[in-house]
């Protein structure tokens, strides 16, 4: 959950490689920000800069971007072994202090390595497990191994998750690197050739990349890459070679202060992409024949790619007349004894990396089930290895709250539970041609609700930043998104927010409602839901809850709200996509009027790659 990015420039070619670095470092940041480094070879001189803090305030202290030097390689850090601390950062050097190493991923096995190493003499200077990596590349290497075997080697000998960039004072010119569980493309470019966690970091210098496969170890030089699969010999880099769609400018700020702010206003348009890329894409359609075919459907996930997953099999019983079995995926075991051939397990993940839905999918798939993949990220683990994969077009999310990529989801679900429902004839075309009309409205709603509500979730986070607990209820369609707007305001803002089914409020959490208690109550367009609504909210304001809805322009529930977020009146179906942004909006600014930072709130890393 840490960030890497590695740059090696062609030694003809002037190219301000500490700058590449620190740039790349601050659009990982998102993947971890409690520590940060560089190491740079100048010369056949290895140089590293590294401290705990944030990267800016690194930059301000140690200068991190004017390392010079044909090679750096950077890191930025997500605590898992070892406190952050200055000598816990990367890069991390081996005794000689001429190798030195950055590391994403967990090294299961490193407590016997570094017993073994310290029995040879090796001094550590960190708690980490990457630092014994970087020793034992150097136990091979003294023994006259060269700079490349030596890596493999010691790479052949640890096990867990890893992407490893690795630079040696002795080969100023090249990056060695090896991947496994850990996501890390390999960017080629003109004057340079880099390796990084991912593809915003480097989309300024280039759009050719190559996604790296479990297995795959190698170097980049700056006009070269070689590539092999571990123990089975060469790949030719050439064939994975692909040109990415995301622009520069999707993956940075755009003028807003922070990205999460530009991405719930990007939602219009990324759900007009997701829209355009479903029309023309046949992949839905056999995703739907794979689901036919099954006798059961799960769907699994984490964080708020579950809130799609749960909104997904609340419309598949609706529309389709079938029942999905969502799961968080860390809880996958539970479900595994049941699972055999003939089933089929969605993933939903926007990064496509997250360790636990990765693992939920492997048991499943080992168990004979299909496996169909929902991602924002092409060719990432998740859809890499599924049978079939469905991408929402968000474009890159770097804040780390999920915002543009959960209503895409939504939407890309909602339409795989029509074509499904079209496909079981539990619809008729006419009914699929209505409901799809419903959600081809997604970006003109989505437009509407975010500036509908931007200017009252300002006020209304003046008096929420004074709150320390809060409820989001809602029934059946609407649940899903209130546990959204819950998972929201407690990572951003940092308020202890549960989301309820309304009607259990009253068996046991009304007991917490006293005068002023904040309750957000989510109503979804349908007579029926503001029918049982009513009696909840009723509940709660005879208890002093203070009430704040986020309910259709024509609902007949608005004068019981203290505080009416407005949004376009739309079929069911597009619930998560009308009534999301303003539970976003809210959580962005209680969060930045409490002066957090909601790109990169606290203890949270964007893509979870351990479990
Ligand atoms: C919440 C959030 C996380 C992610 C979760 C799954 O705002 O971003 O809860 O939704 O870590 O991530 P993906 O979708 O990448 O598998």
């Amino acid at each position: 959950m840490c960030g890497i990015i590695g740059v090696c420039t062609r030694v003809d070619k002037k190219l301000n490689t500490g700058d590449v670095v620190y740039k790349g470092l601050l659009r990982l940041e998102y993947r971890g920000y409690d520590s940060a480094g560089v190491a740079s070879v100048e010369q056949g001189v290895l140089r590293v800069l590294k401290g705990k803090g944030k990267i800016a305030d690194l930059e301000k202290k140690l200068g991190l971007s004017r390392v010079k030097g044909s090679v750096v390689i950077g890191h930025t850090r997500w605590a898992t072994h070892g406190a952050p601390s200055d000598v816990n950062a990367h890069p991390h050097t081996d005794c000689t202090g001429t190798i030195a190493i950055v590391h994403n991923g967990i090294i299961e096995n490193y407590r016997e390595l570094k017993e073994e190493l310290a029995k040879r003499g090796h001094v550590f200077k960190s708690e980490t497990d990457t630092e014994v990596v970087v020793h034992l590349i150097e136990e091979f290497y003294k023994s006259g191994d060269r700079p490349y075997d030596a890596f493999k080697k010691a790479v052949s000998m640890i096990r867990g998750s890893y992407a490893i960039l690795v630079v040696f004072a002795s080969a100023p010119n090249t990056i060695f690197f090896a991947k496994k569980d850990s996501p890390l493309v390999v960017g080629l470019g003109d004057v340079a050739n880099f390796v990084a966690s991912d593809i915003p970091a480097i989309l300024e210098h280039t759009r050719r990349v190559i996604t790296l496969r479990d297995g795959w170890v190698g170097f980049v030089t700056g006009d070269s890459v070689f590539i092999e699969e571990l123990g089975k010999g060469p790949v030719n880099p050439m064939e994975y070679v692909r040109v990415v769609e995301w622009s520069l400018e999707s993956a940075s700020k755009g003028g807003y202060p922070h990205f999460m702010l530009k991405e719930i206003h990007e939602q219009p348009r990324a759900l007009v992409d997701t829209l355009y890329g479903l029309s023309s894409d046949p992949t839905l359609r056999e995703a739907s024949k794979i689901m036919a075919e099954a006798r059961r459907v799960f769907i699994t996930a984490a964080g708020t790619s579950y809130h799609a997953s749960l909104h997904f099999a609340v419309a598949l019983s609706k529309i389709a007349g079938v029942l999905a079995t969502p799961f968080v995926a860390s809880e996958y075991e539970a479900y595994l004894p049941v699972v055999r051939e003939g089933d089929v397990l969605i993933a939903v993940s926007q990064s496509g990396e997250t360790m636990d839905t990765l693992k939920a999918a492997r048991a499943f798939k080992e168990r004979g089930a299909k496996l169909i993949a929902v991602s924002n990220v092409v060719d990432s683990a998740i859809p890499r290895e599924s049978d079939i994969a469905l991408y929402t077009r968000a474009g890159p999310e770097i804040g780390v709250a999920a915002t543009k990529t959960f209503t895409t989801q939504t939407l890309l679900l909602s339409f795989l539970v029509l074509d499904y429902a079209l496909l079981r004839g539990a619809i008729l075309k006419s009914e699929y041609d209505e409901y799809a009309r419903e959600l081809s409205r997604a970006s003109d709603l989505a437009a509407k609700s975010i500036a509908w509500s931007e200017g009252l979730a300002k006020k209304v986070s003046e008096m929420l930043r004074l709150k320390q607990s809060m409820y989001y209820l809602s029934r059946g369609v609407g649940l899903p998104t209130a546990m959204e707007g819950a998972l929201k305001i407690k990572e951003l803002a940092y308020i202890h927010a549960e989301s309820y089914p309304a009607g259990e409020s009253k068996h046991g959490p009304i007991a917490l409602v006293e005068e002023g208690f904040p309750v957000v109550f989510v109503v979804p367009r349908d007579v029926y839901y503001e029918k049982v609504l009513l009696g909840n909210i009723q509940e709660m304001k005879a208890r002093g809850a203070w009430i704040i809805g986020v309910a259709p322009e024509d609902t007949s529930l608005g004068e019981q709200f203290d505080l009416f977020f407005r949004v376009p009146s739309s079929h069911w179906l597009t619930t998560p996509i009308t009534h999301t942004p303003p539970m976003q909006l809210l959580a962005y600014y209680t969060s930045t009027l409490k002066g957090y930072d909601p790109d990169k709130p606290r203890n949270l890393a964007k893509t979870v790659t351990v479990e």
